[in-house]
């Protein structure tokens, strides 16, 4: 998931670096945002070398390049969470002001969820005031991650010490009870190369960034996953997911056909070439003057049909259908042709949807002819929903 750390200006952020340490260890994207006054308790360096992305805060104002960065971010983030929140920012949260980085992004994120955690002297904490303030909020939908009892930095021990980031972290992600533990998935991703010659090879334009979002919400679930990466940049450091790199369809279905007897289920995500030259040579083509170019293709083994052919009765199998036109039908004729348990369609017509991009919109479809539509969602919130229906499908069977 894609996390938004707010940070404002109290003893407690230098507790921030071991929250961004843990969300980072389990396979989320964290930004950082901060206040001025939060810098002058932990550094920008700390918090970019942690959260390996550039601090967005205040200092930048000048700049134009960040001056639309909070709508930009509203989009990227899956959730919000500000900590430590101080009583200045819940006041500002609770009567909608948006004077800094940090306050205008809160305002922006009203639709996604927020979290709060109030870190400051008891006295502050109890005044009438930062009380209405916090009802305000939980009236809002925010979640308040309440504060604990202790030694406070005014040297008084009470109320008002912000919750331990181990326990900030179980709010955030509640599926962290890892309910997957001791499954196995398969999952292919990217694209498929097909070469022609040293040189050249016929592609295509998937980032590979749907399939390796779906590999690390499984893995965060507890599952163990083996990624069937095609050449792509990106990479996964979640200690469940074991990716084994292969370029071509052929070598993704010999290791997909391989993989898939162990496993307990398998999303194939990959954009497969349908199709490879016949011939391919060793050397770097050279081009001929006197005539044009034709190139003999031969079709590639459809692996997701493949294993849908050998999918035994507790074995799950999903799918995605890239369609541009009589999408519901067409992914509906996959979804059995293929023998699938459900298939997720995305429609090129979608704006926001398919190749490349953070985001996508899409449709899931069952046997039984239940649809699901969905609105645009960043690529690892449709990710989230995937494991969801796989968790709760594999429960259903036991
Ligand atoms: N797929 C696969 N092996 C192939 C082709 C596709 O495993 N050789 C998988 C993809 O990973 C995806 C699903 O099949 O999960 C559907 O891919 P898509 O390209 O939409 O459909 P195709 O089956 O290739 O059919 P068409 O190109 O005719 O739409």
């Amino acid at each position: 998931m894609n996390i938004i750390i707010g940070i404002c200006g109290g003893i407690a952020a230098y507790k921030v670096p071991m929250l961004i340490r843990q969300l980072k260890k389990n396979g989320h994207q964290v930004q950082c945002v901060a206040t001025r006054h939060a810098l002058q308790f932990v550094t920008p360096l700390t918090l970019e070398t942690l959260s390996q992305r550039s601090l967005y805060c205040d200092l930048f104002e000048n700049s134009n390049e960040v001056s639309t960065e909070h709508i930009a971010l509203k989009d990227w983030g899956d959730m919000i969470v500000v900590a430590p929140a101080t009583a200045n920012i819940i006041g500002k949260m609770a009567h909608g002001i948006a004077d800094d980085a940090l306050s205008t992004l809160l305002l922006a994120m009203s639709a996604k969820p927020r979290y709060v955690c109030p870190a400051m002297n008891s006295d502050m904490l109890h005044a009438n005031a930062t009380q209405r303030n916090i009802e305000q909020l939980r009236k809002d939908n925010v979640t308040i991650i309440e504060s604990t009892t202790g030694e406070l930095a005014c040297g008084t021990t009470g109320d008002g010490r912000m919750a331990e980031p181990e326990d900030i972290y179980k709010h955030l992600i509640p599926c962290h009870i890892e309910n997957l533990s001791g499954k196995k998935f398969l999952i292919t991703a990217g694209p498929t190369y097909e070469r022609i010659d040293s040189v050249r090879f016929i592609g295509n334009y998937s980032s590979g960034k749907m399939g390796y979002a779906v590999a690390e919400a499984l893995a965060q679930k507890g599952a163990n996953v083996i990624l069937i990466s095609g050449p792509t940049h990106l990479t996964t450091s979640h200690p469940n997911i074991h990716c084994q790199r292969i370029e071509n369809a052929q070598e993704m279905y010999d290791a997909a056909t391989a993989v898939f007897p162990s496993c307990n289920g398998a999303v194939l995500t990959a954009a497969v070439a349908d199709y490879r030259p016949l011939h391919t040579a060793d050397h770097k083509l050279k081009k001929r003057d006197d005539e044009g170019m034709t190139l003999q293709l031969v079709q590639n083994p459809d692996i997701l049909a493949a294993l849908g052919q050998s999918k035994g009765p507790n074995q799950l199998l999903a799918g995605f259908a890239l369609e541009t036109n009589d999408e519901i039908e067409n992914a509906r004729k996959k979804l059995v042709r293929k023998n699938l348990d459900f298939i997720v369609l995305n429609s090129l017509n979608d704006a926001g949807a398919g190749f490349g991009v953070d985001t996508n919109k899409v449709t899931f479809l069952f046997p039984d002819g239940k649809t699901i539509e969905n609105p645009l969602k960043s690529k690892s919130a449709v990710a989230q929903d995937i494991a969801n229906i796989i968790e709760r499908m594999l429960s259903e069977q036991s």
